[in-house]
């Protein structure tokens, strides 16, 4: 038995105001020399743990959020460097994800309605005798600092004030089955990011642009006196005035509440997280200065493992906010966006991104354990809700096509880039039993119909305004009923098991595709969809379609958050590099680079989140770092650079290396770091003549200009006439 089951939960003894954090205090007195101490600690919420005033671990938010009812991860850290002779420990529990507001229309306490945490300190003497030290009714506890801690609305916090815990607590009777040890990455603090511009707007407000759009939290260290409060509030973007702008944020107020004590004092929130470019002093503008302030970017711990640079600078930047969207989205687990009252792990957003975010950081334990939690979130049914952890609960919306798909989609990828079957095989049975759900879904066996569906999300080409595109509903919930199907085909094939059962239906739901839409393909995401996972008979004919789709709206796309991700690959895997080009470099409205020119430091929800004349496109569903219309970075590595996995000897065994350049860029380069060493590829065309360049970490398939050669591992260099 883990040894942290030993020990007890324990909440404050009698109820306290409800905003207030409480503290949690234990003194004790080591009386021999301790060789080792490792303290195990988890809460109903989020903690924050020091001894003898030093931080415990590094973990912010702690313990993350997973599905706590069936899964409560708990941390381990070797504390022994900072034991005393005599000790205090001190733990702070905020709401957190567990009991506080969550989603927009105000759900609080979904997890349950007590603060609460439970640990065992572990003691290893050098006389080689052991000790535990556990939670119990001899800790004690009283108001903290924080006075006020949510996720979406922020902090506030009486420095003036030493907390002095008297009152015993009460040990809570609860269930310690569902504690696991540590699955994912922490969350860490990384770069700090000092103020750009300090300026008042024109209504006359005291602002701090920080230069680039983020999630964290803002420091400050100020000389200060205890009469007064510095109070401001976190957003993302300016209006069209140069205004300071939160309507997007909806019913989140990202605010914090500093009350002074008297002189030197360093500051920062403890239990939530903002996502902003900005602030807004509202009081204490005289301790606003470039030195004083600082922001601190917050997100899980992964490694940057994939590079990308080109000539043209616009995209670039546009790479640049892939990446700064993946790490402002990956705060314990894949949200939709940091900073509105959501920030929720919704389903679809993580399956368009898999891929990108694999190649640009190393996500393999993130999405292991984010996928134990959808796993554990799916019903009986086998749906996968729309948000992981569950959070929603209405049963019409609780499901629908690629949303649910991330059951499937995410274990392939992270296989794939990881060479990771065991994600396959734990991932099993919610893969088959997501596909079962489709298939026992609507009046056809083989075709997905008439479910309630997000469609094509966001696409161009519904009605102004409108959240809905043009995309057959029915069709994009056929098409990725064959997909994950297919997958889980091929993914049995990876498990040795018998996949018969699943290549059959995968036959069936293809064949029955063909039948009803194949050849009636009226939307780029449409076309795109039939292109990408093999649904037509006539390939070439839909490529020119949607060619023709995309040259009919002046070279401009239309897709949503469905399409977006494979539009690229449709056209240049069928004949249309080119226009691919086309699009990629494309500036005006919608496009990716329409973003960058407005501005952008990281990738929006809309294609007009933002528009030209510096208008929003809605006031409520417009987030500034919502990620994904960055998995076009997934199209630069693989076809910009070629940098392609291959399916038979994944996790970069074997990289495919196939690039399509183009003259309009004269170089590109990309590097990914693999479980082998670095794969890069680089071209530069000048006069005529283009030269390859590629590191090879183990082995390669080169194809170039249609000619396929074996490489091992080395270094290479290729010179070839530049044909367009
Ligand atoms: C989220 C999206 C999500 C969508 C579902 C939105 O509110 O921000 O990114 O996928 O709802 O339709």
């Amino acid at each position: 038995m883990s040894i942290i089951k030993r020990a007890n939960w324990i909440r404050p003894k009698y109820d306290m105001k409800e905003e207030v954090v409480p503290l949690f205090r234990r003194e004790f007195v080591i009386k021999k020399p301790v060789k080792k101490a490792i303290m195990y600690i988890t809460a109903m919420g989020v903690y924050e743990a020091t001894l003898n005033g030093k931080r415990v671990g590094n973990f912010i938010m702690a313990p993350g959020w997973t599905q706590y009812d069936k899964r409560h991860q708990y941390q381990e850290y070797d504390i022994t460097s900072l034991l005393k002779e005599s000790n205090v420990i001190d733990v702070t529990v905020g709401k957190g994800w567990y009991r506080g507001q969550l989603v927009g229309w105000r759900y609080k306490n979904i997890y349950g309605r007590q603060t609460a945490f439970i640990a065992a300190i572990d003691f290893e003497y050098e006389d080689g005798t052991k000790e535990i030290l556990i939670t119990d009714n001899e800790w004690k506890y009283c108001w903290s600092n924080i006075r006020f801690s949510e996720i979406y609305d922020g902090e506030e916090y009486v420095a003036d004030y030493e907390p002095l815990p008297v009152e015993n607590c009460e040990i809570l009777y609860s269930n310690k089955e569902n504690l696991i040890p540590q699955e994912g990455p922490f969350v860490i603090e990384h770069e700090t990011i000092l103020p750009n511009d300090i300026f008042y707007t024109p209504k006359g407000e005291l602002v701090v642009d920080f230069g680039q759009n983020m999630t964290g939290y803002v420091s400050f260290t100020i000389n200060g006196c205890k009469e007064d409060k510095i109070v401001y509030t976190h957003a993302e973007v300016l209006d069209k005035d140069g205004n300071f702008y939160t309507d997007n944020l909806r019913s989140a107020k990202q605010k914090i509440e500093y009350y002074c004590k008297d002189g030197i004092q360093t500051y920062k929130p403890h239990h939530t997280f903002m996502g902003f470019r900005y602030i807004r002093v509202e009081d204490g503008q005289k301790y606003v200065t470039k030195e004083n302030f600082k922001a601190i970017v917050v997100h899980s711990d992964i490694k940057r493992t994939g590079y990308f640079k080109c000539s043209d600078e616009k995209v670039n930047k546009l790479y640049e906010n892939s990446i700064w969207s993946q790490k402002g989205n990956f705060l314990d687990i894949p949200t939709d966006c940091p900073q509105r009252d959501e920030r929720l792990g919704w389903t679809g957003d993580a399956q368009v991104f898999v891929k990108t975010a694999a190649y640009n950081f190393d996500v393999r334990t993130f999405f292991k354990k984010w996928l134990k939690d959808l796993a554990a979130g799916q019903d009986y049914s086998g749906a996968v809700p729309n948000v992981i952890p569950v959070v929603i609960t209405h049963q019409q919306m609780a499901t629908g096509a690629a949303w649910g798909d991330a059951a499937v989609v995410c274990p392939w990828y992270i296989y794939l880039t990881y060479n990771d079957k065991e994600v396959l095989s734990e991932q099993l049975d919610s893969m088959k039993a997501w596909v079962e759900y489709m298939h026992q879904s609507g009046p056809e066996e083989y075709l997905w119909l008439g479910h309630i569906q997000f469609g094509d999300w966001l696409g161009m080409d519904g009605a102004e305004g409108s959240l809905q595109s043009a995309s057959n509903h029915d069709l994009v919930a056929s098409a990725f009923y064959a997909y994950s199907t297919g997958l889980l085909a091929k993914i049995l094939d990876v498990l040795d098991e018998d996949s018969t059962y699943y290549k059959e239906l995968n036959k069936k739901i293809v064949g029955a595709f063909k039948r009803k839409f194949d050849g009636n393909f009226n939307t780029q995401t449409e076309c795109v969809l039939a292109l990408h996972f093999n649904l037509t008979d006539h390939p070439q004919k839909t490529a020119d379609k949607l060619a023709e789709l995309v040259k009919n709206n002046g070279n401009r796309l239309t897709t949503g958050f469905v399409g977006t991700p494979y539009l690229l690959f449709a056209l240049s895997d069928n004949g249309y590099t080119d226009l691919a080009y086309t699009l990629l470099l494309q500036e005006e409205y919608p496009s990716w680079l329409f973003s960058v020119n407005m501005g952008a430091t990281t990738i929006w929800e809309h294609w007009d989140s933002l528009k030209a004349d510096g208008s929003m496109w809605s006031v409520d569903m417009n987030s500034f770092n919502h990620y994904a219309y960055g998995s076009v970075a997934s199209w630069m590595y693989e076809t910009v650079c070629g940098i392609k996995i291959d399916e038979k000897k994944p996790g970069f065994e074997n990289v495919i290396l196939c690039p399509k350049p183009d003259s309009r860029l004269t170089y590109a380069e990309s590097g990914i770091e693999t479980a082998y060493g670095v794969v890069k590829s680089r071209w530069d065309i000048s006069d005529g003549k283009i030269t390859y360049r590629f590191t090879v970490p183990n082995e390669a398939t080169l194809i170039l200009d249609g000619d396929e050669m074996k490489l091992t591992r080395g270094e290479y260099e290729f010179d070839k006439i530049y044909k367009k």
